[in-house]
């Protein structure tokens, strides 16, 4: 798709129904779906809808300073940006354009260890600051490699994914054919010839690879046709908090267990010397059923939130979901599809239009609301509509 309709494109809805023109249906339906009935995916939006926002009125908002301090960093904004995995899946120009879009838009990016651009090279691309997401293998060298190839190339901060032992049923990838690399398989031929756009680029420019893992792993994947066997064969599932206490001795700066649902794991995660959690089901991809972070955001923040920072990740669309968690105490949001929709219909200009928008709706909405920084925002200005 070119860069005709971007203008037209004002929220992340419209960024969803721009991917879904240009992507064959497998890559489109992969960034899209959840687990099993999708019920999780669902509430973790709808969970916003549940409190009201109460704005003051009258209280001088003239100087707005939007800045908050996350992960040992300073962003100019709320709001940062989740890790996603193989996202050359998606544009061809994949991570690298994610990653210069939120530095310009002065925020942070979070590096998944399924990317298709490696460590290195995502680290001296831009100067905006860096997260590395980790999951760990079975082959635990990776890991403190992980660690200090992250070291020596300038990342600010670490997060580790705990919610993803073993992938989600995810029953669209199953329906639609998504394979991993992309193949034509027969029910998703029709899909690949009438995107031709993307095929093309998929096909003529640089070749797939999973470049953070590509030497260690290449050998056993070679006959993986999923990301979920990925997932299942090479993700270790025996680990436990000792393991997170030592991935952060290790590392010895900023670090976020991310997955965290409940008060006991998040206390477990302030024990262990974590200095954030990041309250998040995956995006509705992994454990159908489970809890919405809003939902759980609340008790969070109450039984952690005045010793580590409490990041909420999922479901956010709005800068009223964006407003709506920070009053319930969060220090600041994620966003996963809310960037990757515009990746894949737009690459670069569509991730830096995406966040310009939600930014802006952010700003807008604190005025509104009649507050001048984030930290003005607290639960009075919630109204619970089940009390
Ligand atoms: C296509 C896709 C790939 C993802 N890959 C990863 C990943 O590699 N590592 C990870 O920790 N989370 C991954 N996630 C989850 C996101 O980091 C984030 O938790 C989720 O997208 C938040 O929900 P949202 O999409 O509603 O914002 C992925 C999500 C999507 C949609």
């Amino acid at each position: 798709m070119s860069a005709r309709g971007l203008g037209k494109c004002l929220n992340v809805e419209d960024f969803r129904r721009a991917a879904r023109r240009r992507l064959p249906a497998p890559l489109y339906h992969y960034i899209d779906g959840g687990a099993d009935d999708e019920t999780t995916l669902a509430r973790n939006t709808a969970a916003f809808d549940a409190v009201g926002l109460i704005p003051s009125a009258l209280t001088d908002v003239e100087a707005l300073d939007l800045s908050t301090s996350v992960l040992g960093q300073t962003i100019a904004w709320p709001v940062f940006l989740s890790p996603t995995g193989m996202s050359r899946l998606f544009h061809h120009d994949g991570e690298r354009a994610v990653a210069r879009a939120a530095a310009d838009a002065d925020t942070m990016y979070t590096l998944s260890t399924l990317s298709t651009v490696s460590i290195e090279e995502i680290g001296s691309l831009t100067t905006g600051p860096k997260c590395f997401q980790i999951y760990i293998h079975k082959d635990r060298g990776l890991t403190h490699e992980f660690v200090a190839r992250c070291k020596t190339s300038g990342y600010a901060a670490l997060c580790l994914t705990v919610d993803t032992l073993v992938a989600g049923n995810r029953e669209r990838d199953l329906v639609t054919g998504m394979v991993m690399p992309p193949r034509p398989t027969p029910s998703a031929l029709w899909s690949f010839a009438t995107h031709l756009n993307w095929s093309f680029n998929y096909l003529l420019r640089e070749k797939f690879e999973l470049a953070n893992v590509a030497q260690s792993v290449s050998a056993g994947t070679q006959s993986l046709v999923s990301v979920i066997d990925y997932i299942n064969q090479q993700f270790d599932r025996s680990i436990t908090w000792h393991d997170a206490e030592r991935l952060i001795a290790d590392w010895g700066g900023p670090f976020a267990i991310k997955g965290v649902l409940s008060v006991e794991d998040a206390i477990r995660a302030r024990d262990v010397g974590a200095s954030a959690v990041m309250v998040s089901n995956h995006g509705g991809r992994q454990l159908d059923g489970a809890a919405a972070p809003f939902d759980q955001l609340g008790d969070i923040v109450d039984a952690v939130g005045d010793d580590i920072e409490v990041i909420l990740d999922g479901g956010v669309r709005r800068g009223t979901h964006v407003l709506k968690a920070l009053a319930m105490g969060a220090t600041a949001c994620m966003i996963g599809r809310g960037y990757l929709y515009a990746l894949a219909a737009y690459g670069q200009p569509g991730v830096a239009r995406a966040l310009s928008r939600l930014r802006d709706e952010v700003e807008r909405d604190l005025v509104l609301m009649g507050r001048s920084t984030p930290a003005g925002l607290s639960r009075d200005a919630l109204r619970s509509f089940h009390r």
